[in-house]
Order: C-alpha cells, then structure tokens, then sequence
C-alpha cells in the first residue's frame, strides 16, 4: 500500500524524489573522491541536504499532518521546490564550471525554493494543531 496520509495527498513522491537525490548526490559524491576535484562540493552537499535529506524529511512531515498535505499549499510547495531544485542544481553545475550566466539562473531558483520552504513552515505549522 502507498505511503497515503489518512486525508491528504500520497507522500510517496516525496520519497522517491529524495532517493533520486540520494543516489545523485553521493554518485557525485563518490566521482569528486575519485577523481580528486572538489569543485561541485557544494552541488554535492545541496543534492544531498536539500534533495535527499530535506525530501525525505518533508514526507515525513506531510505524512505526520495530513491536513497540511490536504492543503492546496501542499501543492504549491511541491511544483515550486520540485521545480526549482533541479534548476538550481544544474545552473550551479554550470556556474563552477566557468559559466557565469547561470549566477543569476541559480540565484532566481534559490529564492523560488526558500518562498516554497516559507508555504511549507506556514502551511505545516496552521496544519499541526494535532
Ligand atoms: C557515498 C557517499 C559520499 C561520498 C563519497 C562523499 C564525498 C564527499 C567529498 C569528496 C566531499 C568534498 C570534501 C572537501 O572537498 O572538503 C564531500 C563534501 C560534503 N559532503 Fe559528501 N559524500 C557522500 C555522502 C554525503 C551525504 C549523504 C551527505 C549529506 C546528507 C554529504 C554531505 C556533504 C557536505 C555537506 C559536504 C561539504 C562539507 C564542507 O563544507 O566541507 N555527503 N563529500
Ligand atoms: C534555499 C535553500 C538554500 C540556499 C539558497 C543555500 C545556499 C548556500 C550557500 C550560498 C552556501 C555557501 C556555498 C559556498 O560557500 O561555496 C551554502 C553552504 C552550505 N549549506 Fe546551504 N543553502 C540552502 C539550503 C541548505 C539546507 C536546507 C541545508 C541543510 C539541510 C544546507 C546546508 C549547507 C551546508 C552544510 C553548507 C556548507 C557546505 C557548502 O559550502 O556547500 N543548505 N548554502
């Protein structure tokens, strides 16, 4: 049976975003310790911290407040994070990789994916009341 929360919407995506992120993260991860270029470090760390880590996390918030992730917010915060964090990932990528245009790519992608952190903490933290 899929992760549902009683009422909301199936937290199973959120899982499977966050081992997709897994397995990206430390693949990069293992590849920067083999070939001893730690240029994409911080790629790493966000693939890992705000993919899998923070994924991971989010179902399980959504699955603990069902009502929160009933909320239309719910849906917000998915497509904006979902959205923005790869966009964000790949134009840092690109950004150590010499190409300064992908600055302001990165920079627009952050800010999308902290305003859907801030739904998240405002949709979960009305939703808690249980
Ligand atoms: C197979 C697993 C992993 C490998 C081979 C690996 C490898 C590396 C390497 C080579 C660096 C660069 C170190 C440096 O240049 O100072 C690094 C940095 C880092 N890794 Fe990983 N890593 C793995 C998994 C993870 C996971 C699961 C997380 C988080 C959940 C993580 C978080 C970080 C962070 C935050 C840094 C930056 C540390 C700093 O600021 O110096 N890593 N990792
Ligand atoms: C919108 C979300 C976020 C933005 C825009 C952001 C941005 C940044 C920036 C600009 C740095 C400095 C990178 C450097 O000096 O090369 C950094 C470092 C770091 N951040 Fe984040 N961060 C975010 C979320 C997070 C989250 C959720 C975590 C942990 C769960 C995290 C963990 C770290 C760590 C461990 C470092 C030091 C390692 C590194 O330099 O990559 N960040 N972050």
């Amino acid at each position: 049976m899929q992760a549902t929360a009683v009422t909301g919407a199936p937290t199973r995506i959120w899982y499977r975003l966050a081992l997709l992120y897994f397995v990206l993260g430390t693949g990069l991860g293992v590849y920067m310790g083999m070939s001893e270029d730690h240029t994409l470090f911080p790629v790493h760390a966000h693939l890992n911290l705000l993919g899998w880590a923070s994924l991971a996390l989010t179902g399980f918030i959504y699955e603990r407040f069902p009502a929160a992730s009933a909320s239309i917010w719910c849906r917000v915060h998915f497509w904006l994070y979902n959205l923005a964090l790869p966009v964000a990932m790949i134009a840092l990528v690109l950004l150590f990789k010499g190409d300064a245009a992908f600055g302001p790519v990165a920079g627009i992608a952050s800010i999308v994916l902290f305003a859907s952190i801030v739904i998240f903490a405002v949709n979960v933290w009305r939703n808690s009341a249980s």
